[in-house]
């Protein structure tokens, strides 16, 4: 059975990230050594209402496991009834409940990062899932709405039993402007005694490892780190630079390409690929042109013509 807690230390996550941390990456991630992996977010009212519909967003497989499946909402009635129906019907390793997505479309329905400027609500959702939901719960909150004030809530957090939680370092205000703040993550880390994951614009292992240093965090988490370089996972696990050869970086393109297809079928797998693409097609002579022609992929042969050409 998973445990934050018992979980070796130091961990590295792959971070929640909507249309992106879907299994085709997810999985991928995982394999290249990523701990923990975490699914996009999830409306709580569309589990409840759809949940045939809304499963995909955060299907897994076994094999990836320990897998935390996160959801956003405003209701905490809602909110403990998504939660059972993911529980009983994926039984994730755990539920993380999404205090950071500064999206307007989410904040204008009082949910995501909206909750740290009603920390009444906020601490009313958590209790209401953790009086029906046993497992593993976590939090993944920014710094605070417009400034940093999340010490206290997440001390009444703790009190109510979650299980880790991760700290984006920034607030809301700041969107993604600006550098994480590490050293308020670290004061977070320091004020708690359950599990602190950081998270904030780490690119390499030496990164990652430097962020831990004299802290009392428990992990880190990365998102766009990870986009087009899944390898940073493995980076870290060797502590080395891992030089990725054209055949192998060709690969994995075509494997995860593969994977989209499986999960959504081939029109609109090429059309989500087309963001890793861009993301893969870096760093190597005519790379740039390699960019200007992956808009134009439109199948998996047309893929393999192009992939020809690293
Ligand atoms: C495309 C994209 C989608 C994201 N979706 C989510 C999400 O569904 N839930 C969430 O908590 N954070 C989401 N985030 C935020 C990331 O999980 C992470 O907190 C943020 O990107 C900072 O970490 P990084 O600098 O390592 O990317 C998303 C970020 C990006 C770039």
């Amino acid at each position: 059975m998973f445990s934050w807690k018992k979980i070796k230390k130091p961990f590295f996550v792959l971070a929640p990230m909507a249309d992106i941390s879907t299994w085709p990456f997810r999985s991928i991630c995982k394999e290249m050594g990523a701990d923990v992996v975490f699914t996009p977010m999830v409306s709580s009212d569309a589990i409840c209402h759809n949940f045939k519909k809304t499963k995909e967003i955060i299907f897994f497989k076994k094999a990836e496991q320990p897998v935390i499946v996160q959801v956003f909402g405003y209701d905490p009635k809602i909110m403990s009834e998504a939660v059972s129906i993911i529980d009983k019907k994926l039984k994730p390793a755990g539920i993380d409940i999404n205090m950071g997505c500064p999206a307007v479309k989410i904040t204008g329905n009082e949910s995501g990062s909206a909750l740290l400027r009603d920390k009444k609500r906020a601490l009313e959702i958590v209790k209401a899932v953790r009086k029906t939901y046993s497992g593993q719960l976590s939090v993944k909150l920014r710094l605070g709405w417009s400034q940093f004030d999340t010490l206290d809530f997440i001390k009444d957090l703790e009190k109510l039993k979650v299980d880790a939680l991760t700290i984006h370092g920034r607030t809301v205000k700041q969107g993604f402007t600006g550098q994480a703040d590490w050293s308020k993550i670290n004061q977070v880390a320091k004020a708690v005694n359950i599990p602190v994951i950081g998270n904030g614009d780490i690119v390499s292992w030496e990164q990652a490892y430097e962020k831990l240093k004299n802290t009392n965090l428990s992990g880190i988490m990365i998102g766009r780190g990870a986009l087009g370089n899944p390898w940073i996972f493995k980076a870290i696990k060797k502590k080395k630079n891992i030089k990725v050869s054209k055949k192998e970086l060709a690969k994995i393109i075509k494997e995860q390409t593969k994977r989209y297809i499986l999960y959504t079928g081939e029109k609109r797998a090429m059309l989500e690929m087309r963001k890793h693409y861009a993301k893969y097609f870096r760093g190597f002579e005519g790379a740039q042109e390699l960019r200007q022609k992956a808009v134009l992929i439109n199948s998996l042969k047309s893929l393999e013509k192009i992939l020809k050409m690293i």
